[in-house]
């Protein structure tokens, strides 16, 4: 048989064994601390009777795009959003992708040329790293968040530099520096880009527009899985990288163009953004119940993820267990995804989460600790 000759078998054993074997599993009912719907957009019936009525209204909309958007996938709907989606940014033009991973894998692979490198946070998403293994770059890493890191680094660079951050980490929860690094970017002449994923809608439209940062990022993500319900993602950019990416970057060019639902839910998830502003007030709210609690955590005051750092993979699971015996559901990090003694249960807060639920929440965890 196939797996009795390969080694695939074996590795899946040593995770076993590890305790760290990963699964589908169908979701479970309880009370949600562990997803990125941190405005309870995916939950909205509101939300949900909005996109229904688009579907009634232009059926046209679930229907196959029939090819790639350089062929015959191309459409007003994804063409329109795009402008949309640029203007409220304020950025020169915008690029849609299925979904962040893509938008990330694009990037990465193709603006950054053979005697380039891209300098990463060490705490950078998965998709950058994926994106850089399919570029020519060489990839060089900073200590997270440290600038005099990022700096030495650059200084000892000879080609052109990209440098990518995210403005919200969602392992730690802490913010970027971003005014910081996007200041080193131009000493060095380099670009910056910032993965927004986290941050959108949670913080407006991010923090690159909140800071009024547009004319400093060479391009920024913003990811629409998260606090926007929906699916996809987005690269703010100037028309320049735009075109480029349309005709260099394979995941944009070799790939069928998603239904125009996806971006439709994208418009609407921005209309009910903009409508609803009260839900991330509300969930800054519950942040701060959370804070109140005091219990240690390296992540930002006024961030939707917060980390509980329980350095052991054993003493980790231990607590998932009885959390979810009480009915909260809250993802565990392990080692090796984050180093040896930094494992921690990584709390998302949401705009729905009720102050009681908060406090149960970290009532227990307290007591555990
Ligand atoms: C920082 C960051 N960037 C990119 C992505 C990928 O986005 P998507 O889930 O839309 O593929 C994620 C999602 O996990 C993320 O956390």
């Amino acid at each position: 048989m196939l797996s009795n000759t390969l080694p695939f078998q074996e590795s899946l054993d040593k995770r076993r064994d590890k305790g760290t074997l990963r699964s589908l599993r169908l979701l479970s009912d309880g009370i949600d601390f562990y997803s990125n719907d941190y405005l309870g957009f995916a939950k909205s019936k509101d939300l949900q009777q909005l996109l229904l009525q688009k579907i009634i209204d232009n059926p046209q909309l679930l229907s196959g795009s029939t090819g790639s958007r350089l062929i015959s996938g191309n459409s007003d709907i994804a063409v329109s959003v795009e402008n949309e989606i640029a203007q409220k940014h304020h950025f020169e033009s915008a690029l849609l992708f299925p979904s962040g991973y893509n938008a990330n894998l694009a990037l990465f692979s193709t603006l950054p040329s053979r005697h380039d490198a891209i300098i990463v946070d060490e705490q950078i998403h998965r998709s950058v790293h994926d994106g850089c293994k399919l570029s020519n770059a060489k990839k060089l890493k900073f200590k997270h968040n440290d600038i005099e890191d990022l700096e030495n680094i650059l200084k000892r660079q000879k080609g052109h530099c990209y440098i990518a951050i995210e403005s919200l980490y969602s392992m730690e929860g802490d913010f970027a520096p971003v005014q910081e690094i996007a200041a080193l970017a131009s000493k060095y002449k380099s670009s910056l880009i910032v993965d927004e994923a986290h941050a959108f809608g949670v913080f407006g439209y991010g923090l690159i527009e909140k800071l009024q940062l547009q004319n400093h990022v060479s391009a920024a993500v913003v990811t629409y899985g998260k606090a926007l319900g929906a699916h996809g993602a987005a690269i703010l950019c100037n028309e320049t990288v735009k075109s480029y990416l349309i005709n260099f970057a394979s995941p944009f060019i070799y790939t069928t163009s998603a239904q125009d639902f996806q971006w439709m839910s994208i418009k609407t998830g921005y209309e009910f953004l903009d409508q609803n502003h009260e839900l991330a007030e509300k969930l800054q709210n519950n942040i701060k119940v959370f804070r109140s609690s005091k219990l240690q955590s390296p992540s930002a005051e006024t961030s939707p993820v917060q980390a509980i750092l329980i350095p052991d993979n054993h003493k980790l699971k231990e607590l998932q267990n009885i959390l979810s015996e009480e009915g909260f559901l809250t993802y565990a990090i392990y080692s090796p995804t984050v180093k040896e003694g930094s494992e921690r249960l990584r709390i998302c807060l949401h705009s729905f989460n009720t102050e009681e639920e908060i406090m149960k929440l970290t009532g227990i965890i307290k007591e555990f600790i």
